[in-house]
This record gives structure tokens, C-alpha cells and sequence, in this order.
């Protein structure tokens, strides 16, 4: 009976298993299933899918069992849900997250294993929340000190930012949830965003622009790419035939989906042949204003429609778009092998603190000021608005609604209270007292009533009487500020910070200035103050993550993702004089030449000459280190084979430390202009003290490759090169070099 009874279970089991449309069979290839699906699908079903059906969403496929496909921002941590076709905030009461340091924290930590862990910790969050795109990381190169979303990027570097973005994107997507690198391309500053229609030397495109976008689609594999709101070749980037058709999915073969950035497709005919697949937020500016239930007069909807029925188009480039589209879903909302999500779990909260605490950046630290002597200290002044402002407001569509942040000022009273040590606080100046974003408030009361003299006298007079005097300043997250839409007016601190400082630096020489930023700023007063601290936004665990480094518990680790420019002339950007551009006489359009080509951060330092304040790739520890012996496995390389370096690396202090190595290398004889140096691999490792450990780096063809534009590929030379090994970019004391004998033409 039981067998009979078996028989029949497995009969009915592999009969149903038959009936299974493909598109439905789980043991099917993808492939088999998109074009199963895609033959069911009617144009109406086809066009519904490419474009948003309201501000984050756009639609599945009802009739077949394709769900909805939900996107969000964004880069650090899942933004909360706005009303259907709203900005503003849908006033729900379970959408609050964990907010993770701003992506020029994770860069700092020059340490792809936190890359990893940060995109698999939001991957959770996302998933828990119902979200199935996650709207960044953004990997745009740091150009210019005063871009408004460098906050939301990862330095200067494209090597460092290709191996942070990698581990991030595989993160995010072993949760089942789409990674959505952004803004393809060359979406550098924020001014004018909408029009500036970038104007670059291939080699620039190829050996700074582009590669952290390479990087995420050859070895992340990453599934969303989103097109910049800017232009390049006046085509705007959200349908722009060279990068989308040619580069990215020519030759990257990239076989994910192109999602325009809201509001960046402009119109049917570029987006249709231009390799745009999802067209969101049209008619928005991605910010504030939009036409209200626009999604059927969107680019890509009833026009498209319209012209296909025409016969304008055939259902070619439809079917190309749409098979991407289900080829998402089948990695998205059709994997029901997805993981669980979490929100707001102690393993996010970890992750943040960890990311934090290896992320933040010792600049300075004169006469060990740092770290602050908890034993003696009994009385601390703590000064700046940046020390209790909360910073996950705001900032435009990273801004999130967090479910706690932790202040500088809770952070260091919450350490160190419970060791009898007294904490009082001074505002020293009024910077941004409001708090909120999209209708999120922070909820805190700003408003200050004694004038900026007062401010300064009262913050003095308490400074003169303490053991120590931690500042905590920098920018925020308002407008012209480290914010999305604008950028910054000026390189120097705003709201009289430094006369602050000045002052704060005359009345104790235990100042300790904590900048808290996401971009480079002046510091007149750099020569005057002791110990000077990097703090970036650090989200939710913003005061453990500074009170663990400025008290020790932590030995900070990380190293500048960009150069400290002493003055913007030192910025070729600016020194060119091509930003923000030169507008076009209808006022449409404004050309941003990118002059300086190559020579952006600290290749920019080695071609001109400057002496920034703090070096790309700098940062100290409360230990030593000694970087000595350096030798290569072999003198000679040809351009399959690759080259070893080993250096020892000894922790010669008193504890334990985190030390980068970095490893630069130089072209000494190019037939083209090449940088002085340029990073090609680093290893963060850490060590107890008098501990010592080899560490070595290996690097092949593609570390000595350049882009030859007179023939459009990339080739290497033969000839001498030469490896400078250091811990920053200003220093790479141990140099050796070695010869590619037959180079890749
Ligand atoms: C914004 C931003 C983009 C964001 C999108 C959705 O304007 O440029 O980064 O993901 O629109 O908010």
C-alpha cells in the first residue's frame, strides 16, 4: 500500500514538475526561463516593466507571477518609505534602520573585508524591508573638495575604489537584493548636475573614471548600474550610446539592467536605442519637485508603445531591455533561495561600530596628545554643534530615518562618566540648526540665543580650566554643505569655526579638533593644534565609534581615501580653472573641461608639485610600525606572468595596530605621459606589539597597463618600472625595480 501510495505521490509530483510552465521551473537555466517568460509576455506587460510605476517601485508582472520590483536608496542604509508618488514620508512606524558610515569611512579602512561585511549587513536590512535594489554605493572619483556627494563616494583613487566597491556589491548580493552602482559616469560634482555635460580625454575616462565601475561589473557582477544625470559627448548619461551600448555592455559585457537616476532620461528615441532598460523618477528633479502620476507619459511608456504600434520600432531593443528586467527578477524577487533579512540587529549595529572604529583617520597627533589619558583626565570640554548634531538627516537621498544615533558628545560622556570623569559642553558657534529631510526630523532643538562672540568667550573661559579640550566641528549635512544638488561655495570651514579653534588652541594645548566631513577642508590652524582627528559620518554608532578612538579602547587604522589639499590652487581642478565650468550661450548646457586629465589627487601632487596638508593613503596609530626589506620574487616580468613583493612589516610600540601597505608603481619610460606613481595594491594587517610579519602583494600586467586612446585599448610597454612600497603616498620610502620584457600590445 505504502509503495502504491509513494508511487502515486512521485507520479503526481513529476507530473505537476511537467506541467510546470520553464519560466516557472526552478531546475531550468535562467536564460531558458527569460525566454520562456518573454515569449508569454504581451507589449503592454512588456513596456510596464522598464519604467517606475510610482517613486521607487515599478512593475512585476501580474498575470505570470512576477511581483513588483522594489528599489530604495541608499548607499549607507535603507531610506524610509515615502508616500506612493510622494517624497514625503508615508508616516510609517516600522521603516527605521541602521545607518552605517558614509562610504568615504569605509574607504578610509582600506580594508575590503569591512566592504564586504558593510554590504551584506544593508543587504539585510534591505531584505527585511521588502527591497529589492539597493541605490548605490556610489563610486564617482573625488575631483574637487567642494563636491557636495563625495560623502557618498570613495576617494580619488580608482584602484581603491574598484577594490572596495567589489566586496560591497557581493555583499549586498548574496541577500538576493540588486546592487546599483552609481552615477555612470562622471557625475563628479553636484552644481548644476543636470547640465554639465563633462568634457575628458579618453585616457581620463579609461584610467580614473571608469575602472571602480569596471571593477563592479567584471568582478562584482554587479546587477544595477544607474546612469548619471550629467551629459558626455553631449548625449546625457542615462541613454548615452558610448558609455551605455559601447563600453558597459559592449565591451564589460555587463548583462544587468540600466536604471536611469530620477529624473535623468529625457527622451524616447536616446532611451529606446541608447541601452537605458528602467526609466524612474521622470519628470522629478530626483529631489523635490514632479509631475504627479506621470508613469504613463514617462520616456519609455506610451510614447515608446505608441511608436512600436507604429511601427517606428521594432520590439528588438524592447526585448533586450525586458530581458534584462527578468533577468533581475529571476536574481531578485523570483530567487526564493533568498536569505532572511534583518533590521536594526546587533550584528548591524557591530558592523557599523567596526566600520567606524577602523575607518576614522589620526591626522595629527603632536606630543601623543592622544589617547586622551582617562586615568588623570577628570575634567573634558567638549565644544561644537558637530559634537551633538545628528548627521543621518539630511544630505538628500542618502538621508535616512535611523532607529538610534549615537552623538560624539553621548559617545565620549557614556565612556567615559562611569570613570568619574566630567564632561560639560560649549556650542562654540551655530552652524545648521535645522533637522529634517523629505519630512524626517531629527527632532533635536538647535536654536541658540547668545551671540557668536559669547558663543566663542564662554567655550574660551571653560577651555582654560580643562584637562582636555575635544572639538568637534567640520560640515553637515544642509545645503552647500556635504549635500546632493549643490556643492560647496568655499574650501574653509564655515561659521566662524576657525577663529574658534584659534582661540580654543591658545586657551589648552590638549585641543583636540575632531573634523567631521565628507570632503577635505582648509585648516589655517593646522600648525597650532596638537592632535587632529578625520571623524567622517559615522551613522548610528557615531559615539562609540569616536569615543572608542579618542579614548583608546581603539587604535586607529585608516588611511585618507583622498588628498588634504592645503588651499584649493593646490587642487587641479581648480588651479585649471575648468570647474564648475563655462555655460554654453543658450544657458543650457555648461561644458566642465577636465583639464588636468590624469592628474587628479595625489597624481595631481606629483605633477605639479604641491605639499597638500595631509597625503592620500595618510593616517597614524597610537603604535609604530617598521616597513623594511623589500624584495621581489623576480627581476624581470613578461605580460602573462605577474611579480611578487614581500615586505616585513613590525609593530615596534607598545600595542596592538592596524598598518596599511601600500604599493605604488611607476612607468619610468612611457611612450605616453604617465602619473609619477599610482596605486596598484595595499594590505592592511595588523600586529601585537613587536610582532613582525611578512606581507606581500602580487601584481600582474594590469598593474603596469595604461590607456593608449590613439588606438583605444589598453596596452602595457616594455621596459623599467619601478615599485615604491610605503604606508602613504607622499612616503614610499622602499623602492626596487624590475623590467616587463615583452609588454601587451
Ligand atoms: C537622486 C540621486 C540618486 C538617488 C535617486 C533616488 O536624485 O541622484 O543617487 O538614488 O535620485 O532618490
Amino acid at each position: 500500500m505504502k509503495f502504491l501510495l509513494l508511487a502515486t505521490t512521485l507520479t503526481l509530483t513529476l507530473g505537476a514538475q511537467a506541467q510546470r510552465p520553464v519560466y516557472l521551473d526552478e531546475t531550468k537555466p535562467v536564460e531558458q526561463r527569460v525566454e520562456d517568460a518573454l515569449k508569454r509576455m504581451t507589449l503592454d506587460e512588456k513596456i510596464a516593466v522598464i519604467h517606475a510605476q510610482s517613486k521607487f517601485s515599478s512593475a512585476g508582472v501580474k498575470r505570470l507571477g512576477f511581483t513588483d520590483f522594489w528599489t530604495d536608496d541608499g548607499p549607507h542604509g535603507v531610506r524610509p518609505d515615502v508616500l506612493w508618488d510622494e517624497w514625503e514620508q508615508a508616516g510609517q512606524t516600522n521603516d527605521s534602520c541602521v545607518a552605517f558610515p558614509a562610504l568615504t569611512c569605509l574607504a578610509a579602512t582600506w580594508n575590503p573585508t569591512m566592504a564586504r561585511l558593510y554590504g551584506h549587513s544593508l543587504g539585510e536590512e534591505a531584505l527585511y524591508r521588502g527591497k529589492d535594489m539597493i541605490l548605490g554605493p556610489g563610486v564617482n572619483i573625488y575631483r574637487t573638495p567642494l563636491g557636495g556627494r563625495n560623502f557618498e563616494y570613495m576617494g580619488e583613487d580608482p584602484y581603491l575604489a574598484g577594490r572596495m566597491v567589489v566586496p560591497y556589491v557581493q555583499g549586498l548580493q548574496a541577500n538576493g537584493v540588486a546592487a546599483c552602482v552609481k552615477h555612470y559616469a562622471l557625475n563628479n560634482d553636484e552644481e548644476y548636475r543636470h547640465q554639465v555635460n563633462v568634457v575628458v580625454s579618453d585616457r581620463a575616462l579609461h584610467e580614473i573614471y571608469l575602472p571602480a565601475f569596471k571593477a563592479a561589473v567584471i568582478e562584482g557582477k554587479v546587477w544595477g548600474i544607474m546612469g548619471a544625470y550629467n551629459l558626455y559627448k553631449d548625449q546625457h548619461n542615462c541613454h548615452n550610446a558610448i558609455l551605455l551600448n559601447q563600453i558597459l555592455k559592449r565591451d564589460w559585457a555587463f548583462d544587468g539592467v540600466v536604471v536611469s537616476d530620477w529624473g535623468g532620461c529625457h527622451d524616447t528615441d536616446q532611451a529606446v536605442r541608447n541601452g537605458l532598460d528602467m526609466e524612474f523618477g521622470t519628470w522629478t528633479d530626483g529631489l523635490t519637485m514632479g509631475k504627479t502620476n506621470a508613469y504613463s507619459s514617462y520616456y519609455l511608456a506610451d510614447a515608446y508603445k505608441r511608436a512600436i504600434r507604429e511601427g517606428r520600432y521594432t520590439e528588438r531593443e524592447l526585448d533586450d531591455k525586458v530581458r534584462r528586467v527578468l533577468r533581475l527578477f529571476y536574481r531578485t524577487t523570483m530567487n526564493r533561495q533568498r536569505p532572511i533579512g534583518f533590521l536594526c540587529s546587533e550584528a548591524h549595529y557591530d558592523a557599523a561600530r567596526k566600520i567606524g572604529n577602523e575607518g576614522i583617520v589620526l591626522l595629527k597627533n603632536r606630543q601623543n596628545v592622544l589617547p586622551i589619558d582617562t586615568l588623570t583626565a577628570r575634567n573634558i570640554l567638549v565644544v561644537g554643534e558637530n559634537a551633538v548634531k545628528m548627521m543621518t538627516v539630511g544630505g538628500g537621498s542618502s538621508s535616512l530615518k535611523v532607529q538610534r544615533e549615537l552623538s560624539p558628545l553621548d559617545g565620549l560622556r557614556a565612556t567615559l562618566a562611569p570613570r568619574g570623569v566630567n564632561i560639560v559642553w560649549e556650542r562654540g558657534y551655530v552652524g545648521d540648526t535645522n533637522g529634517s529631510f523629505n519630512g524626517v526630523t531629527s527632532g533635536q532643538d538647535l536654536s541658540e540665543s547668545r551671540t557668536p562672540d559669547r558663543l566663542v568667550a564662554d567655550a574660551v573661559s571653560k577651555a582654560r580650566k580643562a584637562d582636555y579640550v575635544v572639538f568637534f566641528g567640520g560640515l553637515n549635512k544642509s545645503d552647500y554643505q556635504d549635500c546632493e544638488g549643490h556643492d560647496r561655495k568655499e574650501y574653509g570651514l564655515p561659521y566662524g569655526q576657525d577663529r574658534l579653534i584659534e582661540a580654543l588652541a591658545k586657551a589648552n594645548r590638549n585641543l583636540i579638533v575632531v573634523n567631521i566631513s565628507g570632503n577635505a577642508v582648509a585648516m589655517p590652524w593646522a600648525d597650532r593644534v596638537n592632535a587632529i582627528v578625520q571623524g567622517w559620518y559615522l551613522g548610528s554608532e557615531t559615539g562609540h565609534c569616536l569615543a572608542d578612538v579618542l579614548t583608546g579602547r581603539v587604535n586607529p587604522s585608516g588611511k585618507l581615501p583622498f588628498t588634504w589639499p592645503r588651499t584649493l590652487d593646490d587642487v587641479p581642478a581648480h588651479r585649471l580653472g575648468t570647474y564648475p565650468g563655462t555655460w554654453r550661450p543658450d544657458h543650457k548646457i555648461i561644458d566642465e573641461e577636465y583639464k588636468e586629465g590624469l592628474y587628479v589627487g595625489y597624481r595631481g601632487v606629483d605633477r605639479y608639485k604641491t605639499r597638500p596638508l595631509f597625503a592620500f593613503g595618510h593616517g597614524l596609530s597610537y603604535t609604530s610600525f617598521r616597513i623594511s626589506n623589500l624584495r621581489v620574487d623576480k627581476t624581470t616580468m613578461t605580460h602573462d606572468g605577474k611579480l611578487t613583493f614581500t615586505v616585513n612589516v613590525a609593530n615596534t610600540g607598545k600595542r596592538e595596530g592596524a598598518e596599511v601597505i601600500q604599493l605604488y608603481i611607476s612607468d619610468l619610460q612611457s611612450s605616453l605621459p604617465r602619473p609619477v606613481k599610482e596605486l596598484k595594491a595595499f594590505m592592511k594587517v595588523s600586529l601585537r606589539p613587536g610582532e613582525s610579519r611578512d606581507v606581500t602583494l602580487t601584481i600582474d600586467n594590469a598593474a603596469l597597463s595604461f590607456y593608449d586612446d590613439s588606438r583605444g585599448v589598453w596596452t602595457s610597454e616594455p621596459g623599467d618600472f619601478e615599485a615604491l612600497v610605503g604606508n602613504t603616498s607622499d612616503k614610499p620610502n622602499l623602492k626596487v625595480r624590475f623590467k616587463l620584457t615583452d609588454g601587451l600590445h
